[in-house]
């Protein structure tokens, strides 16, 4: 795949590319120009399965005309508004469209940009709603160890993964961190472990250290997804959200992956059965062709912010200058319409034993030391080589040069297809991968 053009590698140097390796991508890049469906294309014409929908975004398959149309008309039509003190119909309409979908009582959505973006708005909320109810020293924050929440120095203090926290200092003091579930005896488990429930007592733990009532709230990826795929344990949930309760702890569920349909339920919250107070969404609610993300929170937690504000002023000092965007709320509206047309979440629910039995026929191939899955998200774990990722690095590269994009996060393969993907794709993804690490 290197090139050996000068002029070629010059020409991309301005280009600062986000958690890449950017000098080798620059001498070998991998680009795609065009993309159909479950395919991406090279400028030379060569076709690339999608076997993470990008990165968890295109939910629906690539380049939905519905979606372009409706942007298309939306940029004719209105192309800004200031989303401060003024507003566009669409906004209003995504949010009760979004609505529909979310569990019971979580009816108030705020808008963002990108998942980050929404995960340090959920932090504010919570510090905000504790406030103006007369807790204002409940500023602690618990996360868990293998969490990714986003890049903003809120979502980086929460983070969980080592290579996104020790370049930029602990970003919030005040953040504890729960263990992770990826227990031994978990490993090539299909769908959610018997093992690891009595983990959420380490937020027990943290209520008795630091005192319940000084924590605003604790933030869960409800299956760890960036990581490669943990799911939760049976029960870990529940009881995280029963802590929770018995403490005055906010319970946040970010759901930028696992939202909009990737666990087989709108929401991983009704695929696990257990509802938080507030909950962060982006990637899939317009598809990835549009950037976009909310927060979602309980009407009662709207009601405590804004009540507690001036009768004519601002009551929550906080916003975007594209929350809301009309682009981006047509792009959602269109992907609404999809969602319930193409029965995308049934889909979903549908293809996942499927999906979950074949990558797991993985298992016995040399190198691989872990298979997690769940819904339509599974990662393969590969023993690692000479550094930590730097197999799931090569092998990565190695798909694409045999027609397959997926995301590697160390040394972990993460499958997560669109959700209109067919047993044959499914079929097609797990042949590449096989080809490709039986080889190693
Ligand atoms: C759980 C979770 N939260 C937050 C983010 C950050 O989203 P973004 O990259 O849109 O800022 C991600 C991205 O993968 C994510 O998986």
């Amino acid at each position: 795949m290197g090139h050996s053009d000068p002029n070629v590698e010059t020409a991309l140097q301005p280009f600062w590319m986000p958690f890449s390796a950017n000098k080798e991508f620059k001498h070998e890049p991998r680009m795609v120009v065009r993309a159909e469906g479950l395919y991406f294309y090279t400028e030379a014409g060569d076709k690339l399965i999608d076997a993470s929908s990008g990165l968890f975004c295109v939910a629906a398959g690539h380049c939905r005309p519905e979606i372009t149309e409706a942007v298309a008309k939306q940029l004719q039509t209105l192309d800004f508004t200031a989303p401060f003190l003024r507003a566009q119909p669409k906004s209003f309409e995504l949010a009760a469209r979004i609505a529909q979908h979310t569990p019971e009582g979580l009816n108030r959505v705020f808008f963002t940009n990108s998942g980050s973006e929404s995960v340090d708005s959920a932090m504010k909320i919570a510090l905000m709603y504790h406030r103006v109810r007369g807790e204002p020293q409940r500023q602690l924050f618990i996360s868990r160890e293998r969490a990714y929440h986003g890049v903003n120095m809120g979502g980086v203090a929460l983070a969980g993964m080592v290579n996104n926290r020790r370049a930029f200092g602990v970003g919030l003091p005040g953040v504890y961190h729960m263990r992770h579930t990826g227990l031994p005896e978990n490993r090539f488990v299909k769908g959610q472990p018997e093992h690891g429930a009595e983990l959420a007592d380490d937020l027990e733990r943290f209520c008795q250290l630091l005192g319940g009532e000084n924590i605003a709230a604790v933030f869960v990826e409800p299956a760890a997804g960036s990581y490669g795929c943990l799911p939760p344990p049976k029960g870990y949930l529940d009881r995280l959200r029963r802590i929770c309760d018995a403490h005055g702890i906010l319970l946040v569920f970010d759901e930028v992956i696992t939202g909009w349909g990737r666990m087989g339920a709108p929401f991983a919250a009704q695929a696990f059965g257990v509802s938080p107070d507030l909950m962060t969404m982006a990637k899939a609610l317009t598809n990835g062709a549009q950037p976009m993300g909310a927060v979602v929170a309980k009407q009662g937690i709207y009601d405590a912010i804004t009540n507690a504000g001036p009768e004519r002023g601002v009551e929550f000092f906080h916003g975007y200058t594209y929350s809301a965007h009309p682009a981006a709320c047509a792009a959602g509206l269109a992907m609404m319409d999809i969602f319930e047309k193409d029965r995308l979440f049934e889909r979903a629910a549908e293809l996942s034993p499927y999906f979950i039995d074949a990558v797991h026929g993985l298992r016995d191939v040399g190198c691989v030391s872990d298979i997690r899955s769940v819904g339509l998200m599974a990662a393969v774990e590969l023993a690692p080589d000479k550094a930590p990722g730097a197999r799931g690095h090569e092998v990565q590269k190695r798909l694409f040069d045999t027609g397959l994009h997926l995301k590697s996060t160390g040394d972990s393969l993460i499958i997560a297809p669109p959700f209109i993907a067919e047993r044959k794709h499914v079929d097609e993804i797990v042949e590449k991968v096989r080809a490709v690490i039986s080889a190693i």
